[in-house]
């Protein structure tokens, strides 16, 4: 080979203290594992010897326990944009110990390329494969590293034996020249290739390779349970009435689904609706559910960012590559979400909710208007320029303590003027030509819990007529409830 291969521990030496660094990936699929597991056991010698390191992390989206995990724990990350799910890394930024930039994936590249966070210092990229011209093949998820293997200076490339070379050609590899001279992006079906199937970089920044095995581990699903399963098919009920009115084209249009246990129930759901034909995809994150609707023929194609599947499945689709690779593209983040095809082929998007409101606002982000949960991913580069824009959440939480509808989201990430369903699993409100306070009867009439109706409808009482009918002083009184006696049944309007 004609770079320098060497241990983890040996390239951890090429981090300094303060470097911008990306890493390749999506989720854990295409994260590097060994390196920056090096680089958090390197910060804590150097913090043994009285020296700071830190560093700023730039990713495509969450990564494994390997890299935000490590690296929390190791006390070695200052800043990190523009996800992260993992636990520790979560309980870090909520005690700002750790400087969090929650935002939009689809424009973390082109942030990045415009220069709004300084130099990328360091690309650490996990391949497939490599040749000595520089080309290299990506694993299960592509994220933003063609845009730091372009500006970094040094690249560090983790060959990851545990992906097949023959992965080569599910990718499709391209950046979008920045303004004033972006041109269109070349994709008008989920099927398009715009860009190449290998990510060229210029070989003389590789400063070493380190060879490792691991898998993604991506964790399974938890079993889908009652409420999970009943939003999944109010879902499909609902797109299937859509599709029969035709709302939707009779050729149907490619679905975007979220992350997490509700997104994959749903796709459960819609697999087995056969009011619904067989379907595409132009989404984030392709989970389990993707794979299993593919080979029972419910889902005729799938486009990208991460292929997100249990180390099993995984297994599944590289034992049966020839089948997969005629069906799935996995692309970078900026071209998965790219709010300029998003709206030319008509997804229709589903996102779970944290929390929404009664007029339709909705809440991705904070518990309780505070705490960071994982943050805004994907679901607004989707929600805003979706065909029809659809949350999800289950009417309860914490046996019906909590009310995820309330009177006022307490952070608004998505605002009433982008959604235009909510769905839960006591049934369906559509907001599509109503005011604030149609959207409220809907709401209320139709997805809040038993427990919570009579308080929402109240609450709409305490106004007089108006456009949004608040009532300030007590628009987080369910809020205020829950944190005082721990459950929002308890709230008493004054
Ligand atoms: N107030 C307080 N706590 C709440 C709450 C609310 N309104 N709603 C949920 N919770 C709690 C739950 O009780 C649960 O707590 P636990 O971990 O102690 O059990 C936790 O928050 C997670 O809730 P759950 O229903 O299991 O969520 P999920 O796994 O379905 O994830 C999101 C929901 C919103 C956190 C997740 O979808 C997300 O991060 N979305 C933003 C990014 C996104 O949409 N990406 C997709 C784009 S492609």
């Amino acid at each position: 080979m004609a770079y320098n291969v060497m241990t983890a521990d040996e390239a951890a030496r090429f981090f300094k203290n303060g470097d911008n660094v990306g890493f390749s990936g999506f989720t854990a699929a295409g994260a590097p594992k060994v390196v920056p597991t090096a680089v958090a056991k390197m910060a804590e010698e150097e913090h043994a010897k009285g020296n700071e390191f830190k560093i700023n992390i730039f990713t495509g989206a969450s990564t494994g326990d390997a890299l935000d995990g490590a690296l929390t724990r190791a006390n070695a990350v200052n800043f990190r944009t523009p996800y992260q799910s993992n636990k520790d890394l979560r309980n870090s930024l909520n005690a700002q110990d750790i400087h969090y930039a929650d935002m939009h994936l689809s424009q973390l590249g082109q942030d990045l390329r415009y220069g709004f966070y300084g130099k990328v210092n360091m690309a650490v990229i996990e391949a497939a494969d490599i040749n000595e011209e520089g080309e290299i093949i990506l694993t299960s998820g592509v994220g933003i590293t063609p845009t730091i293997a372009l500006l970094a200076d040094k690249i560090i490339i983790e060959l990851n034996s545990k992906h097949p070379k023959e992965i080569r050609g599910m990718h499709d590899i391209y950046v979008p020249n920045d303004p004033p001279y972006r041109k269109e992006i070349p994709i008008y079906t989920v099927k398009d290739r715009a860009g190449s199937p290998v990510l060229k970089v210029d070989p003389k920044k590789i400063v070493a390779v380190v060879e490792t095995n691991l898998s993604n581990k991506v964790e399974g699903f938890t079993p889908i349970d009652e409420v999970t399963a009943k939003i999944g098919e109010n879902v499909a009920a609902f797109l299937a009435d859509q599709l029969k009115k035709g709302i939707i084209p009779k050729e149907f249009l490619p679905i975007q689904s979220g992350v997490g246990n509700v997104a994959n129930a749903v796709l459960g759901s819609l697999g087995k609706n056969k009011d619904i034909p067989a379907f595409t995809m132009y989404t984030e994150v392709i989970q389990d559910a993707v794979i299993d609707l593919m080979k029972e023929g419910r889902i005729s194609f799938a486009s990208g960012c991460s292929l997100t599947l249990s180390d099993p499945v995984m297994d599944e689709v590289y034992d049966n590559l020839p089948f997969f690779k005629e069906r799935l593209i996995l692309r970078p983040i900026e071209i998965s979400n790219n709010p300029e095809i998003i709206r030319r082929l008509g997804l229709l998007t589903i996102n779970t909710a944290l929390e929404a409101d009664i007029f339709g606002n909705i809440n991705s982000t904070h518990v309780l208007g505070t705490k960071m949960m994982n943050g805004i991913g994907g679901s607004g580069d989707f929600t805003r320029n979706a065909y029809i824009s659809i949350f999800t959440c289950p009417s309860i939480q914490k046996d019906g303590k909590i009310s995820p509808i309330v009177p006022m989201v307490s952070h608004t990430d998505h605002s009433e003027h982008s959604v235009k369903v909510l769905i839960t699993e006591q049934g369906i409100a559509d907001l599509r030509g109503k005011s604030p306070i149609q959207r409220a009867e809907t709401i209320i009439e139709n997805c809040v819990h038993p427990y919570y109706k009579e308080l929402l409808w109240d609450y709409l009482k305490l106004s007089k007529k108006l456009h949004t009918p608040h009532t300030l002083n007590a628009a987080f009184a369910m809020h205020n409830e829950f944190a005082k006696s721990g459950d929002m049944r308890n709230t008493k309007w004054e």
